[in-house]
């Protein structure tokens, strides 16, 4: 039998994190043969939710969760983990600066990256789902300067994923049949869902989705927003933000990062740039990437037309913005 993974998820108690827990014990981000640990963190307020999230857990009598650590202290949160799914944060509230959210959540950031390095496991992939996502993974990062670059990363799975969803709407086709659309740069209404390198599986191969749509503005103009707006439009009508899908998507990042994308296939990660794309380097940016041996890689030499060079360096611009405030709030 493996040893099992030890996956910390902060923020537990929250809406994401509810959804999220029953995930990872169930096998859906580690594999149906992988044991887990579940290390769930949150602060004194919500303790005693938290402890009742670890009695559910108990009560699902899960056959792959092998333990539960549910704690408001960060050390004994981090210690030993091999993954870290990072949800906790504090949340934008009505009549907030953007500027005061920015510096709730640079401390956060800050101290949970250096628990994360003096206490992680070795090799620890580390995904931030937590908004500012992009910015708070950049602070993680420079905060944790012995975790590799490599294993920082944040969530624009969920675009993507609804990305494919509305593909797969407007064409009526199944959304398993559809890939590599690309949700390039921030995790915000800037982010670019790109389609020119998206195809649907069909018996004469894959085909195109520019050609399979064939009306350039849908897919230059409403498709664009219908992705970049979807989290306010499950607002609107939830009451609440979208929590199922983001745990799913939480999920489908680190299974893609840990066991690989399939041949031929790319996902959308938020990573740090080298510069690919001609992105400036040092943001947390998200790019098409496809992953192997528990490895990602930006996936190169695809066209960007001028359309889309617009996008990707509007959305570089914001993140180019935000770490500037991010620093700001340091100082
Ligand atoms: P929530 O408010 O229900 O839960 C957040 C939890 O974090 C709360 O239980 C809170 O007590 C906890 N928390 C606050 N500060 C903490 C700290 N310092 N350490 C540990 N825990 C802490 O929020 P929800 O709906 O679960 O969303 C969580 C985050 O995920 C939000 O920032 C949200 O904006 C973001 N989000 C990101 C998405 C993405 O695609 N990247 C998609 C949807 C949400």
């Amino acid at each position: 039998a493996k040893d099992p993974i030890r996956v910390l998820v902060t923020g537990a108690a929250g809406q994401i994190g509810y959804a999220l827990v029953p995930m990872i014990a169930r096998g859906v981000m580690l594999g149906a043969d992988q044991p887990v640990i579940l290390h769930m963190l949150d602060i004194p307020p919500a303790a005693e939710s938290l402890n009742g999230v670890k009695m559910e857990l108990v009560d699902a009598a899960f056959p792959l969760l092998k333990g539960v650590v549910a704690t408001t202290d960060v050390v004994e949160a981090c210690t030993g983990v091999n993954i870290a799914v990072m949800v906790g944060g504090f949340p934008r509230k009505e009549g907030m600066e953007r500027k005061d959210v920015m510096s709730k959540n640079v401390s956060i950031y800050k101290a949970q990256a250096s628990a994360l390095e003096k206490h992680a496991a070795a090799n620890c992939k580390v995904l931030v789902v937590a908004n500012p996502a992009n910015t708070n993974a950049l602070i993680l990062k420079e905060f944790a300067p012995s975790i590799p670059e490599k294993n920082i990363s944040c969530l624009t799975r969920l675009d993507h994923n609804r990305a494919l969803g509305q593909i797969s709407e407007r064409l009526n086709v199944q959304v398993c049949d559809v890939k590599n659309v690309i949700i390039w740069g921030n995790h915000s209404s800037t982010q670019y869902p790109d389609v020119n390198h998206a195809t649907v599986k069909a018996p004469g191969g894959d085909t195109p989705v520019r050609q399979l749509v064939a009306d350039d503005d849908w897919l230059n103009g409403e498709f664009i927003t219908t992705v970049q707006q979807r989290g306010a439009a499950i607002i609107k009508a939830r009451k609440l933000s979208s929590a199922l899908s983001a745990a799913s998507a939480a999920c489908d990042h680190i299974r893609d990062w840990v066991l690989g994308t399939p041949e031929g296939t790319f996902v959308s990660m938020g990573v740090y740039s080298d510069g690919s794309y001609n992105v400036p380097p040092g943001l947390i940016y998200s790019f098409p990437v496809t992953c192997r041996d528990g490895k990602w890689s930006i996936v190169q030499g695809l066209s960007i037309d001028e359309f889309s060079r617009k996008k990707l360096d509007a959305t570089a611009e914001e993140l180019s913005e935000e770490k500037a405030l991010a620093y700001s709030c340091l100082s």
